[in-house]
């Protein structure tokens, strides 16, 4: 698709109510879309009307309300489930985040791993995905990390994460898209190679979702997680895809309401899936608001979203390389996605974030998140500005021009 005419852009921009504010005496240049992104009005309406009109809990009352909201949540689960083209609605669970989604999956499926069982993970893991599998270590219990390497670019070594597979593999954990690198990893081929030894497979798509289409069943994903405010929409959601037979077979991850069949003081059988997995009132308004960031997705259209964040992506980074001074950049894969990750000569990314703050740009500063993949890559730390479909060139070339400005501060 050619790039998006400005028009096209700015009428994606006029729904988002956010990018029109200021900061301090600058309009806000948002480019910290990787932590999380902006909410179109529609999204926000859906909160509302949630809040106004349909407020009470689900999946227990008789009542209209209950009803009508129950139907809301179970509308969103039907949308979550089409849109990653999963088999049942039975296999979209929902969690807080992609942290409580990870979390859920290791402590379910890793409860009775034996001494020594390995989990394989990237160097470019999120702390999410690498702590909650070192959380299922116990006294009399290792569960060892192994970690496939990443090249001078952001490129998986596939020969070595080959190589990593024994007797002991219980699980491969890996992220989608890299929320420092912008690498697009093989996924398929990661999930094809696990399945071939028998091991299933969690990926990581908090970074991937927002910027391109996701087809569980195409993957070959066991289980595939995600958040809702990455993907224009509501805090406080994520969705967990699991596969129904490993989800059948995984003990509950929290006992409470919902999650139940019938309870005695003796024993308690368990709620059918999704259910299950799902203790406690779930954030049933933001749920409900999930549809509409799907919507807004669809409506886009991922052609539309990649082909703006591409051209960003190559502009940005082309404009840096030519005019600014002393400019490191980690990440340079092919295909990558538009994350741009760098420091300017030897200043510390603290300054720089704080700098552009100044001038109205928000960028993310420090580890990320990915604390080993920093020690990889020799650094405490890294700016980082990352794309979405509303941002712009004009707010590009405010980005480069602002550090060009500050970077004779920095030397
Ligand atoms: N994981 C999010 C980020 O990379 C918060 O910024």
């Amino acid at each position: 698709m050619n790039t998006p005419s400005e028009n096209i852009i700015n009428s994606i921009r006029a729904q988002f109510p956010a990018l029109g504010i200021s900061v301090g005496k600058h309009k806000l240049v948002y480019l910290d879309n990787t932590a999380t992104s902006q909410t179109p009005q529609r999204v926000v309406e859906a909160i509302d009307r949630a809040y106004y009109n349909t407020k009470a809990n689900v999946h227990r009352g008789v009542h209209t309300l209950s009803q009508q909201m129950t139907l809301l949540q179970e509308e969103a689960r039907e949308k979550a489930r089409a849109f990653i083209n999963a088999p049942s609605v039975q296999e979209i669970i929902f969690t807080r985040g992609t942290t409580e989604a990870i979390n859920l999956v290791a402590s379910c499926i890793g409860r009775d791993w034996p001494d020594g069982a390995e989990v394989i993970v990237t160097e470019m893991e999120h702390h999410s995905n690498i702590v909650p599998w070192q959380l299922l270590s116990r006294p009399g219990r290792e569960i060892k990390l192994r970690v496939v390497p990443t090249d001078e670019h952001g490129v998986l070594d596939m020969n070595t994460y080959r190589n990593l597979f024994n007797s002991n593999t219980a699980m491969v954990a890996a992220t989608h898209v890299s929320n420092v690198l912008g690498t697009v990893n093989p996924v398929k081929e990661i999930a094809a190679e696990a399945r071939a030894h028998g091991v299933p497979v969690l990926i990581d798509g908090a970074q991937a979702i927002s910027h391109r289409a996701v087809d569980v069943q195409d993957i070959g994903a066991d289980f595939y997680a995600f958040s809702a405010h990455k993907m224009y929409g509501p805090t406080g959601v994520g969705i967990l895809y699991g596969r129904r037979d490993l989800l059948e077979q995984m003990p509950p991850y929290q006992g409470g309401g919902e999650m139940v069949g019938h309870v005695t003081f003796q024993k308690t059988t368990y709620a059918e899936l999704p259910f299950k997995f799902e203790a406690g009132t779930p954030e049933f308004t933001a749920i409900a608001a999930l549809s509409q960031a799907i919507d807004f997705i669809n409506e886009t259209g991922y052609d539309l979203i990649n082909a703006q964040e591409e051209y960003l992506l190559q502009y940005t980074t082309g404009q840096m390389l030519k005019r600014v001074p002393g400019l490191r950049l980690f990440g340079t894969a092919p295909g990558k996605d538009a994350i741009i990750s760098f420091l300017i000569g030897r200043a510390h990314h603290y300054d720089t974030g704080l700098l552009l703050d100044k001038l109205g740009i928000a960028v993310r500063t420090g580890h990320h998140c990915a604390q080993p993949l920093m020690q990889a890559l020799g650094v405490e730390g890294v700016v980082r500005a990352s794309f979405a479909v509303y941002n712009t060139r004009a707010e590009a070339d405010y980005f480069v021009d602002a550090l060009c400005r500050i970077a004779p501060m920095l030397q």
